[in-house]
């Protein structure tokens, strides 16, 4: 199965990174680490989401910032999860039924250009997202059609990485196929700055455009948590590409690199950036 899915992602298409987030969908965000909804959470003060307003969640995975932001607009608003992951959506749907909720709904939908009615949102929310565009401006250029006059967009993407995990990220780098580079960049190009992201976001029709960063002590138990994790999210694709014969001495390597990062209780923290960017339609 591996290696079917190593020879699709070479190909690149979104498709191949909504089957990625398929084999997340069971476990994702659900390993007791304070991860996306923390962000969430923040994005959804930032962006000053209000009651009665219409969301749109670009990118919704398993709702983390849907279900806080339903909380939020409460009966007289509505929010819409889009997500090309069919597992992500099956399982948000099933979640958003389960809870009873009649202001929130889920469509399996890609964010590069989503199919649907010009501002028709007060907020679009994207966290996590942007970067798994083939075009990224492009994408934030048919978000911002998306969003009604004077209404607004926050897109949380990440800042730089933890230097003190460097030696982690080395050992899968060698794994990586120069067609997948890409992967590797999602910190870089575009993203490598808050001032050059705004220039995209702004390039893109918003205006008004802010972002802050902010730096998070993710915890993991131990180094053999972060490597579960790892595996139930994005990251999942670098142990992919890992040939079978070579996961082992790969875990091993991890191990090694995270055993003198280990804390008095045997955790490990990782210090994660996050950038909250919100821009406005005029
Ligand atoms: C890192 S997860 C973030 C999920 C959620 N926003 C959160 O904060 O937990 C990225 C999500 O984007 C989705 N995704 C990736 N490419 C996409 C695309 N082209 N269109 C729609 N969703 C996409 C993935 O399936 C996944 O659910």
């Amino acid at each position: 199965m591996r290696r079917v899915i190593v020879l699709r992602m070479s190909a690149y298409t979104r498709q191949a990174m909504a089957l990625l987030f398929d084999r997340t969908a069971n476990t994702y965000d659900a390993l007791g680490v304070d991860f996306f909804g923390v962000f969430a959470r923040e994005l959804l003060d930032r962006a000053g989401v209000a009651p009665g307003e219409r969301v749109l969640d670009v990118g919704c995975g398993r709702g983390a910032v849907l279900f806080p932001a339903a909380a939020r607009v409460g009966a007289g608003g509505s929010v819409l999860g889009i997500d090309l992951s069919s597992a992500m959506i099956e399982r948000t749907a099933k979640d958003i039924e389960d809870r009873g909720l009649a202001n929130v709904s889920v469509s399996l939908m890609d964010a590069q250009e989503p199919t649907l009615p010009d501002a028709g949102f007060d907020v679009l929310l994207a966290s996590f997202v942007v970067f798994f565009l083939p075009d990224p401006v492009a994408g934030l250029r048919s978000w911002h059609r998306l969003v009604t006059p004077g209404g607004r967009a926050g897109v949380t993407t990440f800042g730089a990485d933890d230097p003190r995990w460097a030696a982690v990220r080395e050992v899968f780098k060698p794994f990586v196929p120069p067609e997948l580079a890409w992967t590797l960049a999602v910190r870089s190009g575009l993203f490598a700055t808050v001032e050059g992201f705004g220039q995209a976001v702004e390039s893109a029709g918003f205006t008004g455009v802010t972002s802050v960063e902010r730096v998070y002590p993710v915890k993991f138990a131990d180094p053999g948590h972060w490597i579960t994790w790892s595996w139930s999210h994005g990251q999942r694709l670098f142990w992919e590409l890992v040939p079978e014969d070579r996961l082992d001495a790969v875990r091993q390597a991890v191990l090694a690199e995270l055993e003198p990062l280990r804390e008095p209780d045997g955790s490990v923290v990782l210090a994660q950036t996050v950038r909250y960017t919100i821009a406005h339609r005029g």
